[in-house]
């Protein structure tokens, strides 16, 4: 028995009709495989830093390094590029493919950056509406994913300095190059301080990064 024309267009409307969730599989999925190539990207960039440093002050402790010495750091660093790049690849690709970079980063204007500040000054951070990212909180992501993409350029550079050596010329040299390096670790970790700790202050962003959260009204998603 096959089902009507009727049938068949009530159940095709209603899957067009069903919300979106706040974050669909594929952002939750890149989410945290992003996580852990960062994390270990970070942990294992420490041990290969120690080996050589810029800043003759600054050194990074045994126990917190991924790499018992700095080949060993540099094999876990090679390996967690490759998830880094191709799932941040993936995400950059998915984020202007389907507006979500659009809708949920855009618009930001000065006076909701003020507006915001102003509040969490005031110890103010109540996060009641998920489905709207505050204005810092998109300044925030763009200035990780921004830095995710300027690691991933300098690292190249760093990598492969004869091949990309027009790269190393942009970069003031490779000394250059390794100071780019490490200035973009050092606003991810920074990033990553903060927006840990806010996922830990606000737990229902995390269950929502877990689980895909609200679903989303046609119009949600947008401004402040
Ligand atoms: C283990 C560490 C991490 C935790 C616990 C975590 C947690 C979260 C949570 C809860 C959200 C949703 C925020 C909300 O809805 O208000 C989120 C979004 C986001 N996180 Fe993380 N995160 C982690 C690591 C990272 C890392 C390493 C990066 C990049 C460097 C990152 C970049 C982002 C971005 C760009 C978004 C917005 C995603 C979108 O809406 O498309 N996160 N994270």
């Amino acid at each position: 028995m096959s089902a009507s024309p009727a049938i068949i267009r009530r159940i095709v409307t209603q899957r067009q009709m069903k919300p979106k969730r706040l974050h669909p599989w594929p952002v939750r999925v890149m989410h945290w495989a992003n996580a852990v190539a960062m994390i270990t990207m970070i942990g294992s960039g420490w041990g290969i830093y120690d080996d050589s440093v810029i800043f003759h002050f600054v050194y990074f402790p045994k126990s917190i390094v991924i790499g018992s010495w700095a080949a060993e750091s540099l094999l876990w660093h090679l390996a967690a590029m490759w998830l880094l790049v191709v799932n941040g690849a993936a995400y950059l690709v998915y984020g202007f493919a389907t507006g979500r970079f659009r809708e949920r980063l855009l618009p930001i204007r000065v006076r909701d950056i003020v507006a915001t500040v102003r509040d969490t000054l005031h110890l103010k951070i109540a996060h009641e509406d998920l489905t709207v990212y505050n204005a810092v909180q998109k300044v925030l992501y763009i200035v990780a994913i921004g830095a995710g993409v300027s690691q991933v350029v300098s690292g190249i550079a760093i990598w492969k300095p004869i091949q990309f050596s027009g790269l190393i010329s942009l970069l003031g040299g490779f000394q250059g190059a390794r100071l780019v390096h490490f200035a973009g670790m050092s606003i991810l970790v920074g990033f990553l301080l903060v927006h840990v700790a806010l996922a830990l202050l606000v737990p229902q962003t995390l269950w929502a990064m877990l689980t895909g959260g609200p679903h989303l009204t046609r119009r949600a998603g947008g401004h402040r």
